[in-house]
């Protein structure tokens, strides 16, 4: 007898998962990832493999960033296989001693608007930071559509990004007085085997993403940012306590809400509106405790830009564009 339990195991299977990753995640953006996942899905001696670990390790992203990691092949499955089945110890042993931390600088560009619409000088806490690229927002220089550049014309990184809608465009970088990060792991941008991981976690050709982040580890490394390790939850305080008089306390996010367990993200969520900060989240639309309303016309894989719990934009997942809301 059918008891509609069949289709929940289905979806939750790694098959359908790296199926999943294939058609919705990588179709559009990297068909070398598409077609190696997608094949993946259909080979039960590789999802054995990956079933050996624990069910949060066993992400498409984890598998994919391990390989690149080991210098595996990409470009065809049977070599893709072939190498996996036999270097399999030492993937695993990545897979299961890292995690996916992608550190995008490339999001400053959503960020900038709403950080210059604030009193200013700022105190930065990135929560979630990875190795602290998105706290360096005032040493990126911005290009929005045709407009002129904003930001130092020394930086190291440009940050081109398209955008549409009333974008409350800034005249400059806003003025940073004070910042810090927190993360379960910091990755550190002095540290070539950390360096080495952030590069294998971009998927292959987008070759943009390289330059930005070798832009933004080298400025990292001559401007270095304190990520404190811990829970975002448990620390926040002991951050926020650090804020220099005078400054405008702003905590900010982007794509790591995913990561925290539902009554840990509800936690985090109640205790960032009680304290005395502007929050500022660009996460999926799934991952806040809001309604996004039919208007908004959400696209697939776009995140949410909020304000202080309100819905601001529509952004792309790596700051390729920013579609402010009238
Ligand atoms: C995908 S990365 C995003 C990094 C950065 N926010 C960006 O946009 O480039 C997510 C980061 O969140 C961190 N993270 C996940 N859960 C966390 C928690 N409970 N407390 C602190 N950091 C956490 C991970 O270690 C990882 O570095």
């Amino acid at each position: 007898m059918w008891t509609g339990n069949e289709q929940t195991a289905e979806r939750s299977s790694t098959a359908y998962r790296y199926r999943w990753f294939a058609d919705n995640e990588a179709r559009e953006t990297s068909p070398v990832y598409a077609a190696l996942t997608a094949s993946i899905s259909d080979d039960p001696e590789v999802l054995a493999l990956i079933e050996r670990l624990p069910e949060p390790k066993r992400q498409p992203n984890l598998l994919l960033g391990a390989v690149r990691l080991h210098g595996g092949p990409i470009d065809d499955h049977s070599r893709f296989r072939a190498w996996l089945l036999h270097h399999w110890d030492q993937v695993e042993g990545t897979m299961r001693s890292r995690s996916t931390q992608t550190n995008e600088p490339g999001r400053c560009a959503l960020l900038l608007p709403l950080l210059c619409s604030l009193p200013q000088p700022l105190a930065l806490i990135e929560v979630g930071a990875s190795s602290g690229l998105c706290l360096n927002p005032d040493r990126y220089r911005y290009l929005y559509d045709d407009r002129p550049p904003i930001g130092p014309s020394t930086a190291r990184v440009d940050l081109e990004c398209e955008t549409s809608g009333p974008v409350p465009f800034p005249e400059g970088v806003p003025h940073v007085a004070w910042r810090a990060g927190i993360d379960l792991n910091p990755l550190d941008p002095a540290d070539p085997e950390d360096v080495r991981w952030l590069e294998s976690l971009i998927w292959p050709g987008h070759h943009s993403r390289h330059q930005r982040l070798r832009g933004a580890l080298e400025t990292a490394r001559r401007h270095p940012v304190r990520v404190v390790r811990g829970d975002m939850v448990e620390k926040l305080d002991d951050l926020l306590a650090e804020v220099p008089a005078g400054t405008t306390p702003v905590v900010f996010h982007s794509a790591v809400l995913p990561y925290l367990p539902e009554a840990e993200r509800r936690e985090f969520v109640e205790a960032v509106q009680e304290r005395s900060c502007h929050w500022i989240s660009n996460e999926a639309p799934g991952a806040l405790p809001y309604a996004l309303p039919a208007s908004a016309g959400h696209r697939s894989r776009e995140f949410v830009l909020r304000m202080d719990g309100h819905l601001m934009a529509m952004t792309a997942p790596h700051g390729q564009y920013l579609r402010w809301l009238p």
